[in-house]
């Protein structure tokens, strides 16, 4: 009696393995494509996470695809990003349209060039290019209806971003803040905050600024974007280290701002710039035999 059960175990055996190798490559898969289902069965529908844009302005220079590259690999690991690359240049160049091509994640290649009487030192960066972005994004979005869920920041390619910083901004209402590391010549700048409320600003310069922060310390609700189409970064009047706060003021109050990163006590983002690199060996003349894209 006992052999017999233990020889249709035996019997047994194989199928049982199949079936659970089965169920295991099934959940594995999941992800990607999840089964359809009857749907009696459906699991209850997670409402999908709002989608972030980032929008980057960039510049050809000898770091430009270094730069790139560390922020792909940061972006690449958020889900529902869409990536709005803005270059500065009259036409998209090779080097970051094959970048954009190769890059992992859903991109918006634009360029905008910005004129050459706005390129000098003390002169804000970057005006132009945000705006393409901001205009790229209302364009796109303003004849579906409301409400349309996504989060925006400006994301500057000179800075280093945590993963946890996208599941911050993530739920972002209107416009939320937090602090930025190594920026304005100190170790951090952050919004104060009392009782839940931004109170004030710590920061090392300019403290009167309606809101004393840098661009990569704010994310704007995709909705708040759209209900104030005029808002954009101006030229005119606009001093140097202004853009944000002039920009914010078109959009929100500093009451209304929603603290992020733990009441705005983590530094989750880093104004790391990247060193000015020495090409003082480079020649004058191309000597190698082949042509590299650096
Ligand atoms: C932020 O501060 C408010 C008010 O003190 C508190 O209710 C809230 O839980 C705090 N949030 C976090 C994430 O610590």
């Amino acid at each position: 009696m006992k052999s017999l059960l233990f020889s249709r175990f035996l019997l047994l055996l194989p199928w049982g393995l199949i079936v659970i190798l089965l169920l295991e490559t099934d959940s594995s898969r999941a992800p990607l494509a999840p089964p359809a289902r009857p749907p009696q069965q459906a699991a209850p529908r997670r409402p999908a996470l709002p989608p972030i844009y980032a929008i980057t302005p960039t510049y050809s220079r000898p770091v430009q695809k270094a730069e790139l590259t560390r922020l792909a690999n940061t972006f690449r690991q958020v889900a529902r990003l869409h990536w709005v690359l803005v270059e500065d240049a009259a036409r998209r160049s090779e080097l970051v349209s094959r970048f954009v091509a190769r890059a992992g994640l859903p991109c918006t290649h634009l360029h905008v060039p910005t004129p050459r009487r706005y390129k000098r030192p003390g002169l804000p960066r970057a005006t132009e290019q945000r705006n393409a972005g901001l205009a790229w994004l209302r364009q796109r979005h303003q004849h579906l209806p409301p409400p349309q869920p996504g989060v925006l920041f400006f994301a500057d390619d000179d800075n280093t971003y945590s993963l946890e910083l996208f599941e911050e901004m993530r739920t972002t209402r209107k416009v939320s803040v937090w602090p930025v590391g190594l920026v304005g010549g100190r170790r951090y700048e952050r919004p104060v905050v009392e009782n839940g409320k931004v109170v004030g600003w710590y920061t090392g310069w300019r403290a009167d600024r309606p809101f004393a922060i840098d661009m990569a310390g704010f994310a704007v609700s995709l909705q708040v974007i759209l209900s104030n189409p005029k808002a954009v970064f101006k030229r005119r009047g606009s001093q140097p280290g202004m853009q944000e706060s002039d920009f914010l003021k078109q959009i929100t109050t500093v009451e209304e701002l929603e603290p992020k990163a733990n009441n705005c006590t983590k530094v989750l983002v880093w104004h790391t710039r990247t060193e000015k690199v020495n090409l003082g060996n480079e020649p004058k003349y191309h000597l190698d035999t082949v042509k590299i894209e650096v």
